[in-house]
Parts: C-alpha cells; structure tokens; sequence
C-alpha cells in the first residue's frame, strides 16, 4: 500500500488518538476542512455555523450552495428534475466547494454520504463528523415540516405518522453504515447546542490546525 494511502486508512479508524497522530503527520496537500454529516433535523445546519465560529473556520451548506446554483428551492429541483439530477449537481458542488476550501466547515445534506464513492472523497480530503440522533427525534423534529422531498410519497405528498415514520427507518437503516464510517460520531439526542458545541471542540482541538 503506498504511504499516502496507507494515511488515509489509518485516519479511516473511529479511534480518536489514532486519528490525531494521523492528522498531525498528514501530507501538505490535505486541505483544512471538516464535514458535518448526519440525517435530516440533525442539526448541521444549525451547529455548523457555531462551530465554525467557535474554531475560526468558515462554514458552508451545500444544499445553500446547490440552491444558490441552481435558482431553485431544492424541493423544485426534486419535483423538476428527480431525485438522480440532484444526486449527480450535489456531488459536483461539494467538490468544487472542497476544491476551492481551507479551515472550512462544510455541513453536507442528510443522502449526500450514501454513496461509496463520495464517502472514500469526503474521508479522503477533511475529517469527517457525524451528528447521530434517534428515529425519535429525527421524527419529532422533521414531522411538521414540508422543506425535505425525501420525505414525501411518490405523488409529492407529505408523509406524516406511520409512514413517516417508516420512511426514516428505511433511509436509517440504509445511511447507518457509511454516517458510521466517520471520523467523529457525536450523539446530540437531548443534548444543548453549547454541549454538543463545547465537545466537539475538545475533540476536534489538536487534530485541526487554527
Ligand atoms: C436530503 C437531505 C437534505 C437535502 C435533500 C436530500 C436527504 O439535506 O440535501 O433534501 O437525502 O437526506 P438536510 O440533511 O440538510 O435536510
């Protein structure tokens, strides 16, 4: 394996200390970015712009980007284009937005991870945090809301109760093995924004560069 991917592998382990020694030995050329990942209603948005403030890094949502690109709501791009087309902007905006980043945070949207090849590019160029909440509060905090297409029936309707209910389930079960793949799993459930805050940046504080 060469050195360089062997980096890469090692920084691959959910072991803080491992992660550290690697992030402090890390090549030039890794660029200085933190991507927040998780469900929808987990928070990115909302953390990320603190976080970013409290650490001095700048901070970006790529679903703000993709928006801002496109002139469109990402629930028009759903409903014009489908679900692939957005798939296929979303991984082009996150890589022009890496490309151009340093001490940036870059909060992804809840699907953008749910790809082999985007998981091995996000984990090959920053650290990688995942804010992991319960289907409890995942429901509690997206049941009242219209802005999210993935959870809408397939007449564009919105889902509520039981159905809803199944459709996080369904996106969980199917999401959980690449949001655990992170650098950082932090669990947010019943937890205040200055906690989650405070502790991330403990440990984030030694493996990024201020
Ligand atoms: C999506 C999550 C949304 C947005 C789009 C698709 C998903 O972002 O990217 O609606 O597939 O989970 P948030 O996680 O910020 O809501």
């Amino acid at each position: 394996m060469a050195e360089r991917d062997l980096f890469f592998f090692e920084r691959s382990t959910h072991r803080l200390d491992s992660l550290e020694a690697c992030v402090k030995n890390r090549p030039p050329d890794v660029k200085r970015i933190i991507f927040l990942i998780g469900f929808m209603g987990s928070g990115k948005s909302t953390i990320g712009p603190i976080l970013a403030n409290t650490i001095g890094y700048n901070f970006v949502d790529l679903d703000v980007a993709i928006e801002h690109r496109e002139g469109k709501k990402i629930n028009e791009i759903f409903s014009e284009r489908g679900e692939q087309f957005f798939r296929s902007i979303e991984r082009t905006v996150l890589e022009e937005i890496a490309a151009r980043a340093d001490k940036t945070i870059i909060s992804l949207g809840g699907g953008t991870i749910a790809n082999e090849e985007t998981l091995r590019y996000i984990k090959s160029t920053g650290i990688v945090v995942y804010l992991k909440i319960s289907e409890d509060q995942i429901y509690k905090r997206l049941h009242a809301k219209g802005d999210r297409p993935m959870l809408r029936d397939e007449n564009g309707t919105l889902l509520n109760g039981e159905p809803l209910m199944a459709k996080i389930r369904t996106l969980l079960d199917k999401r959980t093995p690449y949001y655990d793949r992170a650098d950082i799993i932090m669990h947010t459930d019943d937890k205040k924004i200055g906690m989650t805050i405070d502790e991330l940046t403990k440990h984030l504080r030694g493996l990024i560069e201020t």
